[in-house]
């Protein structure tokens, strides 16, 4: 797929490269929500250390385009546990689009997915934003259900109780590990989960019941967007044997973070599982963001087997 006259990629996206991209992240998104009629919007820059994490989470499938200039024109974050692959996230700067960048951008995505085996991929859009989706519509995406932004104040919630991967690091991810096998086979979270300890992004909350780990949840309090305060602590991977661990869970995430200084957690909830969502309703989350989830004809979803309950953030 040669890029469009004067382009050069994809090249690995590198660390040193994070301000530029961060910065054709903000222009594109801000100039999205500009054209939906969101005027007042000022998409920040992200925090450098979560593009490092995505970065380094998505690998070889961190990828750039070069303008002539050796500018950055765009990107795609391709990331992949297991056999579950999803792109995000991507842009093309707003004065290189329409030019047939994006299409090429995404189509890497895919073969790449495609060559390392990936059973599902997939990419989360704005419901409101109807040229994306037709955008996607036409690569082959369809939609499929709401990633709903749950979030909660928690102020005044209960001492940490639970165990935290941190404390037990070697144990606790073959225990993660084999949930997730177990619930999602195919599926792999370990990368994410010791990266957000190596980098120091988070933690992940186990929950043990009869003495077998029941449930787990990997959760980042380091701040999303540049610049802001470390209060609000976000739930990345959550896995849950069924509805009443999934329930003590998002307890125990919030005792642990709350401990972590964060004062709201936000939980992105996939609405394939109605009553995990109705579990957070009458917990008392309120719904924050609303994110379309698309995945390609052929390549969708699977439900977590049994009573299982298994959320997956496909943003960073
Ligand atoms: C989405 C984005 C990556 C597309 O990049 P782009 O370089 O403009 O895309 P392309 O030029 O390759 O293709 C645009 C295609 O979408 C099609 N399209 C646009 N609106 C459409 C609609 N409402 N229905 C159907 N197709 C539509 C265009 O017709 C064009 O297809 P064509 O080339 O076959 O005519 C770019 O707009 C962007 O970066 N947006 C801001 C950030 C963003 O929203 N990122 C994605 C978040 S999920």
């Amino acid at each position: 797929m040669p890029p469009p006259d004067g382009l050069r990629g994809p090249v690995p996206a590198t660390v040193p490269e994070i301000d530029r991209i961060n910065r054709v992240f903000s222009d594109a998104f801000t100039d999205r929500y500009l054209r939906d009629g969101m005027s007042g919007v000022r998409v920040p820059l992200l925090n450098p250390a979560i593009w490092r994490f995505a970065i380094e989470d998505a690998s070889d499938g961190a990828m750039v385009w070069h303008d002539a200039a050796g500018a950055v024109a765009a990107f795609n974050m391709v990331h992949r546990s297991g056999v579950e692959g999803w792109m995000g996230p991507l842009a093309v700067r707003p004065d290189r689009q329409g030019e047939g960048l994006g299409a090429i951008i995404v189509r890497t995505a895919i073969a790449w997915l495609e060559e390392r085996g990936a059973r599902t991929i997939g990419l989360e859009t704005m419901p409101r934003t109807i040229d994306n989706i037709g955008f996607y519509s036409r690569l082959g995406f369809r939609p499929g259900h709401l990633t709903v932004s749950m979030t909660r104040e928690i102020e005044g919630a209960p001492a940490p109780s639970g165990e935290r991967l941190s404390r037990d690091r070697e144990s606790g991810l073959r225990g993660c590990h084999a949930l997730t096998a177990e619930l999602s086979p195919g599926v792999d979270f370990t990368r994410e989960l010791l990266l957000t300890l190596e980098h120091r992004l988070g933690d992940v909350t186990l929950l043990a019941k009869d003495g077998g780990l029941a449930g787990y949840a990997l959760w980042h309090s380091a701040p999303l967007a540049e610049g802001r305060p470390r209060d609000e602590a976000r739930v990345l991977k959550l896995v849950a044997r069924d509805l009443e661990t999934f329930r003590c869970l998002v307890r125990a995430v919030e005792a642990d973070v709350a401990g972590q200084r964060a004062r709201r957690l936000a939980i992105r909830c996939q609405t394939a599982y109605p009553k995990a969502f109705g579990a957070l309703v009458e917990a008392g989350y309120r719904v924050h963001w609303t994110d379309l989830r698309m995945t390609l004809e052929g390549k969708a979803e699977r439900h977590a087997l049994g009573e299982g309950v298994v959320f997956s953030n496909w943003e960073i």
